[in-house]
């Protein structure tokens, strides 16, 4: 298995070009499935995950192909995905490939939608939570759908096909708004969700939905209204900026400080996690090249935070803040509230010498004045990038294993931070026998 070799302390110094969100990339890999027209995906990030679930819903009876690097392109340019689901050969998606990628159980929704029928495994747990699918079952029920759980798989029909209906969501779910909206775009009459997810995803789905013809309101605040059509066409649709990445490196030179462009990402996508970063002194400046990272000597103030759907200050930055905060000048609280596991990552800090307290779910993180370098294991793909952001600014050599995490949701980090002045390099398997 790869390792992450870092050798820590350079300061980040250049620009890093944003990739395609994962996190946007995955539903609207999914919502293929809603049409039999080709649905062509510009700036897909080239990620393992993303791969995976692509080859996942060849198994539904989608067609692909990707346009490779062009004379001329950028080699760290996003890549082209053209997928066809021209007919559905199979309603079924098999515990193999379920627990294999988590986000592959949202096909229930377009599935159900276009064919009235599904049977897909449940997820099951996963390194962060439990993480039940209870609202995507009462969801699609309210929609119409008869829903059994048999054996370990949630086994869907819908025989007159879905009826909008009025579904308010008891907790916010980004991946339960993605899979009832993409089935509301195919049922009879008006849907009405409440309390939805607002995070940039939801509306980058909702916007390349509607550019399939679909008929939705109000995506990126808590109400969608969706009036279902008879059919969705082909679309042309580009990938939103990875705002987990942009948040991920953007820690990174506050940590290492430094000054670096974040180009290809947009402000917007995470106001409230730059405004968290400027309060820990850090300079973050919005141009039109891209979004400008800086610190000089000055030291990072502590700061905290509490992790909520968006617009709040997103999990998917609190492993990555939290090793920030592990170099602040003072005492940091971090309250993490989406997953009731997430914080896989303090056992690891600490081995490079981190001083972090758990309370529940928070983390009491006490500024210290060097980490130094030691061997360490993520566990999640967060967790381990968080590992990466540590090793930069610990003395000496950190070695992170079970980087296969890292592949799943970071696009060439080696090389993005090496051009930058890091020294980060991947052994291969091979290499460290
Ligand atoms: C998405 O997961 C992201 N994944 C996660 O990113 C992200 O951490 C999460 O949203 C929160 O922002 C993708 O987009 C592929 P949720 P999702 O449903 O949709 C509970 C990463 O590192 N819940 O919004 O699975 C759930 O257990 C990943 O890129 C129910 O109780 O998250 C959690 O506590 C990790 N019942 C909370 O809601 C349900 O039926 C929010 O989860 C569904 C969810």
């Amino acid at each position: 298995m790869d390792k992450i070799r870092i050798v820590g302390g350079n300061r980040l110094e250049g620009v890093i070009p944003i990739s395609g969100a994962k996190n946007a990339a995955l539903p609207l890999i999914i919502a293929s499935l809603l049409t039999d027209e080709r649905l062509t995906l510009e700036n897909m990030p080239r990620l393992r995950d993303v791969s995976l679930l692509t080859r996942i819903l060849t198994n539904h009876g989608v067609d692909y192909s990707l346009n490779g690097k062009r004379p001329g392109e950028d080699h760290l340019a996003g890549q082209t995905i053209h997928l066809t689901a021209r007919e559905i050969v199979d309603t079924r998606a098999p515990y193999e490939l379920v627990s294999q990628m988590r986000a592959s159980f949202w096909v229930i929704g377009p599935l159900l939608a276009r064919c009235h029928e599904a049977k897909v495994s449940l997820p099951g747990g996963c390194a962060i939570g439990t993480r039940p699918v209870d609202l995507f079952i009462s969801g699609l029920q309210a929609l119409g759908a008869q829903i059994d759980i048999e054996a370990g798989y949630a086994v869907a029909k819908a025989p007159g096909g879905l009826v909008g209906a009025r579904y308010v969501f008891p907790k916010v779910s980004v991946g339960a708004t993605h899979t009832l909206m993409m089935a509301a775009t195919l049922a009879k009459g008006e849907t009405v969700l409440e309390n939805a997810a607002r995070e940039p995803e939801v509306v980058d789905l909702a916007d390349c939905l509607i550019a399939m013809g679909a008929n939705i309101e109000g995506a990126g605040t808590s109400t969608i209204r969706i009036e279902g059509v008879d059919r969705l066409h082909g679309a042309t649709h580009r990938v939103v900026p990875d705002r987990i990445e942009t948040g991920t490196y953007a820690m990174a030179v506050a940590m290492t400080g430094g000054d670096v462009t974040l180009t290809g990402t947009s402000p917007d996508l995470l106001s409230n996690a730059l405004d968290v970063l400027a309060a820990t002194g850090t300079t973050v400046e919005a141009g039109p090249d891209g979004i400008r990272i800086a610190r000089g000597s000055q030291p990072l103030r502590p700061v905290d935070v509490v992790t909520e759907p968006f617009p709040g200050f997103p999990t998917d930055l609190q492993a990555q803040f939290m090793a920030l905060m592990t170099r602040a000048s003072g005492v940091s609280r971090i309250t993490e509230t989406i997953f009731e596991n997430r914080f896989m990552h303090v056992a690891e800090l600490s081995r490079l010498g981190a001083r972090i307290a758990i309370d529940g779910r928070t983390a009491e993180v006490t500024g210290v004045d060097r980490l130094i370098g030691a061997p360490v294991m993520a566990t999640d793909l967060r967790a381990s990038v968080s590992l990466v952001i540590g090793g930069l600014a610990a003395e000496g050599e950190t070695i992170v294993s079970r980087v296969y995490h890292l592949d799943r949701g970071f696009e060439r980090l080696e090389e993005k931070l090496t051009r930058c002045g890091a020294i980060v390099e991947r052994i291969s398997g091979e290499g460290m026998r």
